[in-house]
């Protein structure tokens, strides 16, 4: 079976259009249609339903689509990580969460591009959850998140926990008072703007719109369990009663900004919209969230051990307190 035939069935398939599939593959449709019926001929099964518009799989052929699917990123993986070993490049692509793009990260890359003057380093803003995928398929050489995975090829090494603080708007009385080390049961009647919207879909699977939902009960079940600023709430015996979510961290500021509501950003955040926003610690030693460097198990970049030191040199010069692991061997 021809790699061709399985790859210009896949791409119709996905983009469910002779049409779009043209544009993608540089094929004409009727060669697109003749490679697709010799796919047919090949496993003797008919795989697209001609006579349905727009077009439509056959059962078999959903079935063949979701299995070839998870081959063919599988195989792109293998190419793009073999093209890496035999050309190791000066280029390091890192994915990062948004998050880390406020604290440390500029420092980061600044003092590893001192180390190694001729590394190219390329910035990718990308979730927790899609970072795995990146870095399993080579888009990514290593990154930085805020959620622990399960994934046996990727290797995740906390870096260190990072405290929370509560956002709020500077006209709010908190801000007037000064007031440093609340408690969350404090804030608890304040409107809360949480942000892990990605998060939660990645972890129930679940639509866009349960996340979307603007109080605390719509987040239903699984939402409201996982959802960590509510969770950090809950571990204080204190219910935010009113909640709204949005897309991201840096949303979540504005709206705080805007004098919409209140959050919890890690410590690091502390410098964004100074004039609008004033940051106060929480005396719960527990409210924070952890920062990991992730990379691939098998294929770690060779710059991988030097920017780990970079990380290390800047938190013993910062006095930050964090969790030393060993680099890898080479
Ligand atoms: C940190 O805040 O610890 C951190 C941020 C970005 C890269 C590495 C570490």
């Amino acid at each position: 079976m021809q790699l061709k035939r399985l790859k210009a069935f896949h791409t119709v398939a996905r983009l469910q259009s002779f049409s779009a599939a043209t544009a993608v593959t540089k094929l004409s449709q009727p060669t697109l249609s003749r490679l697709i019926k010799q796919l047919e001929d090949d496993i003797g099964v008919e795989l697209i339903d001609r006579y349905h518009r727009p077009l439509q799989l056959t059962a078999a052929g959903a079935f063949f689509f979701e299995k070839i699917d998870g081959l063919l990123k599988e195989l792109n993986s293998a190419i793009t990580l073999t093209q890496k070993i035999a050309h190791p490049t000066d280029v390091l692509n890192i994915g990062f969460v948004p998050s880390v793009l406020y604290g440390l990260l500029p420092a980061v890359i600044s003092a590893l591009k001192q180390r190694l003057p001729t590394l190219e380093v390329h910035l990718k803003d990308i979730s927790s959850f899609q970072q795995i995928d990146a870095l399993k398929s080579g888009i990514i050489d290593v990154s930085f998140a805020r959620f622990a995975h399960t994934d046996a090829t990727i290797n995740q090494l906390l870096l260190r926990h990072e405290r929370y603080v509560a956002a709020v708007p500077k006209n709010h009385p908190v801000a007037k008072d000064n007031k440093q080390h609340l408690s969350l049961s404090e804030l608890q009647d304040e409107k809360l703007i949480l942000y892990h919207k990605a998060h939660l879909k990645n972890l129930s699977g679940a639509s866009a719109s349960a996340a979307l939902s603007t109080s605390t009960s719509l987040l239903g079940d699984m939402g409201a369990s996982h959802e960590p600023l509510l969770t950090l709430f809950a571990k204080q015996m204190a219910t935010p009663h009113h909640t709204k979510v949005v897309s991201d961290i840096q949303i979540a500021l504005g709206l705080v900004a805007a004098g919409e509501g209140i959050t919890l950003v890690p410590a690091s955040l502390v410098s964004v919209r100074p004039e609008q926003i004033s940051y106060h610690s929480l005396v719960h030693e527990d409210a924070t969230l952890p920062i990991y460097i992730c990379y691939h198990r098998q294929h770690p970049h060779p710059a991988f051990n030097t920017l780990l030191e970079v990380i290390y040199n800047i938190y013993e010069t910062r006095g930050i307190t964090y969790r030393r692991l060993a680099v890898i061997e080479s």
